[in-house]
């Protein structure tokens, strides 16, 4: 087996494509004053995140079950090192979405987009969880660099076709 199964494979380019809408939305969010298009934004936000956090723990499910190919480098160091970096992504990915969530259940923002009034939407520097969030972004932010930056070292200086192992499109071995 050359290539992640192709379940797999869809599921990491769906988080992708989510994930910019929500790092995108979540600056909306945070550039926009409270006012009912702020409050029409929010509900988007949470329901993308939340397909984030569901969709990452279905791969790491279904990543179990299908197994993953054979190591991609011939050094075992840097085998070690991207293994590390694949947990730590989907770690990061669950603690940025569990603590959206967080902020959104503790800060009173949902009474707010229940009754449509944008008076209450409250200050989010003042809540805990919201430094979580943020803290969380920014690291994950650092990580999927780092990730794209040896996808595309081995791809283009080192023409391994690793970009062929999480590709939807099939291959034969
Ligand atoms: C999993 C992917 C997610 C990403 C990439 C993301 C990204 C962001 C970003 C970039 C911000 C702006 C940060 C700032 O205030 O400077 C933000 C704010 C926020 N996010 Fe998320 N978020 C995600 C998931 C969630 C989830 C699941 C929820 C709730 C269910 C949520 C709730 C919030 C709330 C309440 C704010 C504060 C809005 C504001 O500052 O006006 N986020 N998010
Ligand atoms: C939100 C951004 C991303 C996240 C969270 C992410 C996460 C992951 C994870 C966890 C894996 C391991 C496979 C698995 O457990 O399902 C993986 C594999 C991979 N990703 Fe990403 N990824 C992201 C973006 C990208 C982008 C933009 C590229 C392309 C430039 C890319 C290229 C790859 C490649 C080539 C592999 C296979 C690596 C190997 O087999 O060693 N990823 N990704």
């Amino acid at each position: 087996m050359k290539q992640f199964s192709k379940r797999i494979a869809v599921m990491h380019w769906l988080i992708v494509l989510l994930f910019i809408i929500a790092l995108y939305l979540g600056h909306q969010l945070a550039d926009t004053p409270n006012s009912a298009d702020k409050l029409s934004l929010f509900p988007i936000h949470f329901l993308i995140g939340d397909l984030i956090l569901l969709l990452t723990l279905l791969r790491i499910y279904f990543r179990k079950r299908d197994g993953e190919p054979a190591a991609a480098n011939a050094n075992p160091l840097l085998n070690k090192l991207a293994g590390i970096t694949h947990v730590l992504l989907n770690l990061v990915a669950i603690a940025v979405a569990v603590s959206g969530a967080v902020t959104a259940l503790s800060s009173g923002v949902i009474n707010a987009v229940k009754a449509g009034d944008p008076a209450l939407i409250p200050d989010f520097e003042k809540v805990a969880a919201h430094e979580f969030h943020e803290l969380f972004i920014g690291v994950f932010v650092a990580l999927v660099v780092f990730h794209v930056a040896a996808a595309l070292y081995h791809q283009f200086i080192v023409k391994d076709q690793l970009l062929r192992r999480i590709m939807i499109k099939r291959f034969p071995d």
